[in-house]
Formats: C-alpha cells, sequence, structure tokens
C-alpha cells in the first residue's frame, strides 16, 4: 500500500517544505503502518504547467511533467495533503494539479494537513468539497497548524502534542486506506 504525501505550496521560502518533511518524518514512525510506503510528492518537484487542455494526462503527447505527475499519483492509494491556505482558500497553484489529473484520485484516500493564520482550516473545507468529485473517502479529524503558534518567525515548533495529534490521523488514513484498497481490488476499479 502506498501513501502520498503532497506537499501543496511551491512559492520561495514555503512552510510547506518544512511541514511536509515533518509528516514524512512522522508517519515513517507510524505504529500499526508496516505495510505502508511514505512516498513524498512535492508539487515543487513536478514543475506543472498551467492546465489549458483536459486531456493531457490521457494524451500521448501530453506534456512530460505532467505524466510523470500522473504515474505519482497513480501508483498511490491515498494522500496527505500538506496545504496551506491562500485568499481563504486552496493555493491555486495545488489546485491546479489536482484539475490536471481525474481516474487517478478516484475512490483513494486523503487525510488533510491545513496550515495557515487560522490554521487553514478554510483551505480544509474546500478540500474536502473538492475532492467529493472523484469520491474520495476524506479523514474527518485533521491537523491544523496556526502560523503564529505553531510555525513563529517562520520555523515551525512542533511538539510531542503535534505529532500525537498526527499520529492520530495517519492511525485513521491507514486503517481508511487498507478498507478502500481491498474493496478497489475486489471490484476492480
Ligand atoms: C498569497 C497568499 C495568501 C494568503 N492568504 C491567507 C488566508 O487567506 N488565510 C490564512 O490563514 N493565511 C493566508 N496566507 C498565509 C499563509 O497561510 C502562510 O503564509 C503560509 O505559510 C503559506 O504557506 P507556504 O509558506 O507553504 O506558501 C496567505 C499567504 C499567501 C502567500
Amino acid at each position: 500500500m502506498r501513501i502520498g504525501i503532497v506537499i501543496g505550496s511551491v512559492r520561495e521560502g514555503r512552510m510547506g517544505k518544512p511541514i511536509g518533511d515533518w509528516v514524512a518524518e512522522r508517519a515513517r514512525v507510524q505504529e500499526d503502518a508496516q505495510d505502508v510506503e511514505w512516498e513524498v510528492l512535492d508539487l515543487k518537484d513536478f514543475d506543472l504547467p498551467v492546465m489549458t487542455d483536459e486531456n493531457w494526462a490521457q494524451a500521448e503527447d501530453g506534456p512530460a511533467e505532467v505524466h510523470r505527475w500522473r504515474d505519482a499519483v497513480d501508483a498511490c492509494d491515498g494522500f496527505v495533503f500538506v496545504t496551506p491556505e491562500y485568499n481563504r482558500n486552496i493555493p491555486g497553484a495545488f489546485k491546479n494539479a489536482y484539475d490536471l489529473l481525474s481516474r487517478q484520485w478516484m475512490d483513494k484516500t486523503l487525510a488533510i494537513v491545513a496550515y495557515g493564520g487560522l490554521g487553514g482550516v478554510r483551505a480544509n473545507e474546500a478540500w474536502r468539497v473538492t475532492v467529493a468529485a472523484y469520491n474520495m473517502h476524506v479523514v474527518g479529524s485533521s491537523v491544523n497548524l496556526i502560523r503564529r503558534v505553531d510555525f513563529p518567525g517562520g520555523r515551525p515548533a512542533l511538539t510531542d502534542h503535534h505529532d500525537a495529534s498526527l499520529a492520530k490521523v495517519l492511525a485513521r488514513l491507514v486503517s481508511l486506506t487498507r478498507a478502500v484498497t481491498a474493496e478497489r481490488e475486489r471490484a476492480s476499479i
């Protein structure tokens, strides 16, 4: 079983990278998850174009960057979205990355680690509405990091309390992904 940890911001000096690294580090020592391969999918590494053709992912002559992204997402059974909040919503680059694909998201699982001035709560909720389009199964609880409290001075100040709250969300994600993956395999979805 493979779970992709998607780092969803691409700007210089982003908080997304250290937060994504923290999620990956904790995930790899998560209890009862020996069957999970955790893979970081950093949007900055994919250098995705703005979507101007909805068929790129499927088209043989679609951009190589989109095909690389398609294959990386396709290989995952579930995801952790590490998402900031920009202008009370999902960041444009992350929404674009989501829009570039379709069936690669279908019926898979998701947990959300959101961050921002108010813990990224509006981006978190926006994702839940968005991923319903592909029938994604989302863990109800999430991790919400508040900029001034949890990364003062632009550096993450994460404690045992954050580790414990992330571990709870990951535990739910792992058990949900096991169940959903078994059903996807049974139904050959
Ligand atoms: C364009 C932009 C818009 C933002 N809008 C919001 C917002 O609406 N609500 C909020 O809580 N934080 C907002 N922020 C603050 C970000 O959540 C915070 O800077 C966070 O670190 C951004 O993630 P990043 O560092 O990974 O890019 C905004 C930041 C940027 C750059």
